[in-house]
């Protein structure tokens, strides 16, 4: 098995990785790391938690330990793009993380904060900026930040990136990179009519593709509850009742429906916040600050909090509504079972949702195990009692009727067709990880799960 070491990483980077608790490389970076090293573009799909951060900033660390130039003032050595301002910080966290032993220098720009710390932390040029487009555009428009000796570029989440909503400020970023190098494009989820624009973006890019699109994470659990929409709050509650939901994100379609579950866990003294588009940035990183220190047992979200988000110790993922896009259920359920690490999914379908769930299971290949009374592998204190929670008629759900809220079944990327590898459905227990699938990480966290994000996206509720 490959080590870092083999994969011609400099001495200070292997030491960073070793301090992480890092022992061996993930296939996503085993399989990357060579030709970012190289200087090719790549473009790398591998399932949610699997370590693809760190299979491009490695690369770029090791190029700034190699080539120690200053950054030009106002300029950045490397972009790196995320959609959302938490993922950004995160991901500029693993950079200082990484780069800890090489000395490099890591700015943040990111909307919903002042513009002048981010000037100022600019003015002399940093090795590696991580950004969400809009307040980026803003920068470079007032000449703040210049990219014209920008090396390295990173889309992670690229698919979404290159979604609606995203594609033109992204072309627009790019425009301004004339010396750009090198082009890196990164996610569990590549939707075919997304990736050819990607391939056009990129360079006689090196191809890595470590699972079938939209593969699920690995050692993740899955189960649906077949369920009316009335009684998915009191299903909600009971099943926090029980101590093993230690740590729980609960997903919503809007951000209405997300400050209302908070509203009601609230009332059943559950601790809860909700992490959405209309909160205060400082609301925000409270919620998932609080949610990553045990504060928060329950973090309530929209699918802003579906991407790339790492949090240790994630036990469940609810989905107390399902996604309009399939593949947002995959970046979802990814935000547990990460690096190795086991976690249990559930979904709340009531009968309006049930065409999205069609379209879930389509397009990850796997079935869910449909749970009245007992989640697969579950002992019987874990047993979910759904059918002894109280029957309030018939729960179509107003305007309901059928599913399908969103068109365009043939739009989307059907990705590679492999048929559920190993043992359909995702319930039983997670014995279906290769072994060479799961990061080797001493605090034993880890494993996988990819999907794809579908060009239908829109930003819209979350
Ligand atoms: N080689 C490794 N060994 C052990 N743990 C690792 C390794 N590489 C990364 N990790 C850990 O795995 C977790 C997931 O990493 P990361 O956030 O980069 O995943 P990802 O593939 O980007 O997932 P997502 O698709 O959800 O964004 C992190 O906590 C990270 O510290
Ligand atoms: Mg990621």
């Amino acid at each position: 098995m490959t080590d870092f070491a083999s994969l011609g990483l400099a001495e200070p980077i292997l030491r960073a990785v070793a301090s992480e608790g890092y022992t061996t490389p993930t296939p996503i970076q085993a399989q990357t790391i060579p030709y970012l090293l190289e200087g090719r573009d790549v473009l790398g799909i591998a399932q949610t938690g699997t370590g693809k951060t760190a299979s491009f900033m490695l690369p770029i660390l090791h190029r700034f330990n190699e080539d120690k130039q200053r950054p030009v003032a106002r300029g950045c050595r490397a972009l790196v793009l995320a959609p959302t301002r938490e993922l950004a910080a995160q991901i500029a966290d693993n950079a200082r993380a990484y780069g800890r032993y090489v000395g490099v220098s890591v700015a943040v720009v990111v909307g919903g904060v002042g513009h002048q710390p981010q000037i100022k932390a600019m003015s002399r040029g940093v090795d590696v900026l991580v950004a969400t487009p809009g307040r980026l555009l803003d920068h470079v428009g007032t000449g703040a930040i210049r990219l014209d000796m920008t090396e390295v570029v990173v889309l992670d989440e690229a698919d979404h990136m290159l979604d609606l909503g995203f594609l033109v400020p992204i072309r627009r970023i790019l425009s301004h990179m004339v010396n750009r190098r090198q082009n890196v494009f990164f996610s569990a989820t590549m939707p075919n009519q997304i990736g050819q624009l990607a391939e056009e973006m990129l360079s006689k890019p090196a191809k890595v593709s470590v699972t079938p699109v939209a593969t699920t994470a690995e050692k993740v659990r899955q189960a649906v509850v077949l369920i009316e929409a009335e009684r998915k709050r009191d299903l909600l509650v009971e099943l926090l009742a029980d101590p093993s939901f230690a740590r729980t994100l609960v997903f919503t379609r809007t951000k209405h429906g997300a400050d209302k579950v908070v509203k009601f866990l609230e009332a059943a003294s559950i601790n809860a916040a909700a992490i959405h588009g209309n909160k205060s940035q400082g609301a925000r990183e409270r919620a998932l600050g609080g949610f990553r220190d045990g504060e928060v047992r329950v973090l309530v979200a929209t699918d802003i909090a579906a991407r790339g988000i790492d949090v240790e110790g994630v036990t469940h993922v609810i989905n107390y509504e399902l996604p309009d896009v399939p593949e947002a259920y995959v970046h979802r359920i990814g935000r547990t079972a990460r690096a190795g690490a086991t976690g249990m999914a559930i979904a709340f379908c009531d009968t309006s949702e049930r065409g999205l769930l069609r379209d879930i299971e389509k397009t990850t290949r796997q079935s869910i195990p449909q749970v009245d009374r007992r989640l697969p592998g579950a002992s019987d204190e874990e047993t979910i009692h759904v059918s002894k929670l109280p029957r309030q008629g018939r729960g179509q759900r107003p305007g309901g009727g059928g599913g399908h809220r969103h068109g365009g079944q043939g739009q989307r990327a059907q990705g590679q067709q492999q048929r559920s590898h190993g043992g359909g459905g995702g319930g039983g227990g997670g014995n279906r990880q290769p072994q060479g699938q799961r990061p080797q990480r001493q605090r034993s966290q880890g494993g996988g799960g990819g999907g794809q994000q579908s060009s239908r996206r829109r930003d819209g509720g979350r």
